[in-house]
């Protein structure tokens, strides 16, 4: 029985999202911390290996998953990525990049993330200077497809890129209905801090995973 009983329908917003979950979607933020694995950020730039940094500082061991080799080569070196890393996050990312809890590989390695319980996706969503959502699509089809009523607990979404407020419903919320995937259900959405996403749930789910958690913040 949930601790919110059978109200459960009318605050996330969504059928059944408790009777098929096995985690609550309250406690995605404290799963996380708890299961090993669980963690797979998309892109390793300056957003995505920054969480990656963010969770190792709280003994989470990150996947990263890039379409840039070379990228995924330095992560698993124990290097920042990009060119400027120890202005952008501080002497200690250098560290904490050497521990060998942060990993990374390239997205068609499907057996890297087709388990993760929480993705965090950090993709370029502009082109030119002009928004563009091609990368979008395409990593949220890769995590889309690992969905299903095989899966005991649904997968959990985050789209950290910028998007202008909607964006994240349009884009994740549609691929997953186009599947057959119901919010709540098959799959977790949830937009940014920022920009919002994934309704009552994607509320739900941001507080889980971005606020205070278990004595983890990373925030
Ligand atoms: N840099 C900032 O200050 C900042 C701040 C807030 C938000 N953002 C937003 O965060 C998002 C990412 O920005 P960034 O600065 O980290 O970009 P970045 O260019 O530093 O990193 C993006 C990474 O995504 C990878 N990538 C591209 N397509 C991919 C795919 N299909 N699958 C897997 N990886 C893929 C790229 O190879 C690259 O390593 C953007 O939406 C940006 O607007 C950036």
């Amino acid at each position: 029985m949930s601790p919110r009983g059978s109200d459960d329908s009318v605050s996330y917003g969504c059928r059944a999202s408790m009777h098929n979950a096995a985690i609550p979607p309250e406690s995605y933020g404290k799963a996380l911390g708890d299961t090993p694995g669980a963690a797979c950020v998309w892109g390793v730039g300056h957003i995505g290996y920054n969480t990656l940094i963010r969770l190792a500082e709280v003994g989470i061991a990150g996947r990263g998953l890039d379409i840039d080799a070379q990228r995924v080569e330095a992560v698993n070196d124990g290097r920042i990525p990009f060119s400027g890393g120890v202005e952008w996050l501080g002497e200690e990312a250098v560290t904490l990049s050497r521990t060998g809890s942060i990993s990374a590989t390239t997205p068609d390695d499907r057996t890297a993330y087709e388990t993760a319980l929480v993705h965090f996706v950090s993709v370029p969503t502009e082109l030119d200077g002009q928004p563009w959502l091609e990368a979008l699509e395409r990593v949220t089809g890769q995590i889309l497809d690992t969905c299903g009523p095989h899966r005991v607990t649904p997968p959990l979404i985050i789209v950290e890129s910028t998007l202008v407020p909607g964006i994240t419903d349009r884009v994740v919320l549609t691929a997953a209905r186009d599947r057959g995937l119901a919010q709540g259900v098959h799959v977790l959405v949830a937009g940014s801090l920022g920009s919002g996403g994934g309704g009552p749930l994607g509320l739900v789910i941001r507080r889980s995973v971005w606020r205070p958690n278990a004595g983890r913040s990373w925030a």
